[in-house]
């Protein structure tokens, strides 16, 4: 899929690339919101890559964080030194150099995706790679939501202390009006009060626009705390804002859409709209999991009417 306004993004990483083969690796920070496109533009400018060796890992939400999760993923995309290290159970100190002689070897482009979820040891090796990334001729490119990452964030904590010359940073934006009107164009829909509404982030228009219908009901989270925040206002309907909204006819119940538009007071807020999901029983949100109409019935009957 073509991706929209996201030219000079490419050509940044493609300069970032050539300046790592000329002069010395780095590591290139990617950061933006839940859906603004972070995996869709690494994705891409992997597949661009000729002359590189691209091996690409990320980190998963899980109850119980799996250390050093990208590790796993990159060593069996290359098998030798690292995989061996990996699967022998050596110790920290003998993996991570394993992990630097790799990129050390052969010029990769590595990426780490989703690094707002890693794990102490998986921040611990992005610390050492970051710190040595200059003798390679290879970029760490790490994705991380922005939002999820406070002040007091690990991650930001690790981020703050690597080489500044070492390291590159690209925050996505969202989508301009005119690109939301061209997807919607190519979803054969109207473009009124989309940009609005979606606030020009890629996931929740996608969202929108594959629910087929031009008044979707929808659900406003704050960024960052989705479906705790969420869950936590409908039980206290009096902070919970929630406004009803015409529905359209659908397999929903009719009372949960006539209420299910949460108030959002600020163009940040406004932009974490979601759509319905395909299924109509639940709705998509920005971890990208479901919250069932059950909960939204709740919402419905504790909001005001
Ligand atoms: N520039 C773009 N133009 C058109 N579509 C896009 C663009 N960027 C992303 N998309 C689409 O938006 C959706 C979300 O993108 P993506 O998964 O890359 O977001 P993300 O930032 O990685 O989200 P998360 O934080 O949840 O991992 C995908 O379906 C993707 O194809
Ligand atoms: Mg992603």
């Amino acid at each position: 899929m073509e991706l929209l306004e996201r030219d000079g993004c490419l050509a940044n990483l493609a300069e970032w690339r050539i300046a790592a083969l000329e002069d010395g690796g780095s590591v290139v920070l990617v950061g933006g919101e839940a859906g603004i496109g972070k995996t869709a533009l690494l994705r891409e400018f992997c597949t661009r890559q000729q002359d590189v060796r691209v091996l690409s890992g990320g980190c998963d939400d899980l109850f119980t964080p799996r250390p050093l999760a990208p590790l796993h993923d990159i060593a069996r995309q290359c098998p030798g030194g690292l995989l061996e290290a990996v699967g022998s159970g050596a110790g920290r100190e003998s993996i991570f150099t394993a992990a630097l002689d790799e990129l050390e070897r052969t010029p990769t482009l590595v990426v780490f995706e989703d690094m707002h979820w890693a794990d102490e040891a998986t921040l611990d090796l992005l610390k050492f790679l970051g710190r040595r990334i200059e003798r390679t001729r290879s970029i760490l490119a790490v994705s991380y939501r922005d939002d999820d990452v406070g002040p007091g964030h690990s991650l930001r904590m690790v981020i703050g202390d690597l080489p500044r010359a070492s390291v590159r940073r690209m925050l996505l934006a969202p989508l301009s009006e005119s690109a939301v009107a061209q997807l919607a164009r190519r979803a054969s829909r109207g473009s009124e009060g989309l940009y609005g509404i979606t606030g020009g982030n890629p996931l929740f228009l996608t969202e929108v626009l594959a629910a087929g219908d031009d008044s979707v009901p929808l659900v406003c989270v704050v960024p960052g705390r989705t479906e705790p925040w969420l869950l936590e206002q409908t039980t206290r309907p009096d902070a919970a804002g929630i406004t009803s909204r015409p529905s359209s006819p659908s397999s929903a119940p009719r009372r949960a859409r006539k209420r299910l538009k949460l108030r959002a007071d600020s163009p940040k807020q406004r932009r974490n709209y979601f759509g319905d999901s395909v299924t109509g029983t639940s709705v998509m949100l920005s971890t990208g999991s479901l919250l069932s109409w059950a909960a939204l019935r709740t919402a419905a009957s504790l909001g005001p009417s």
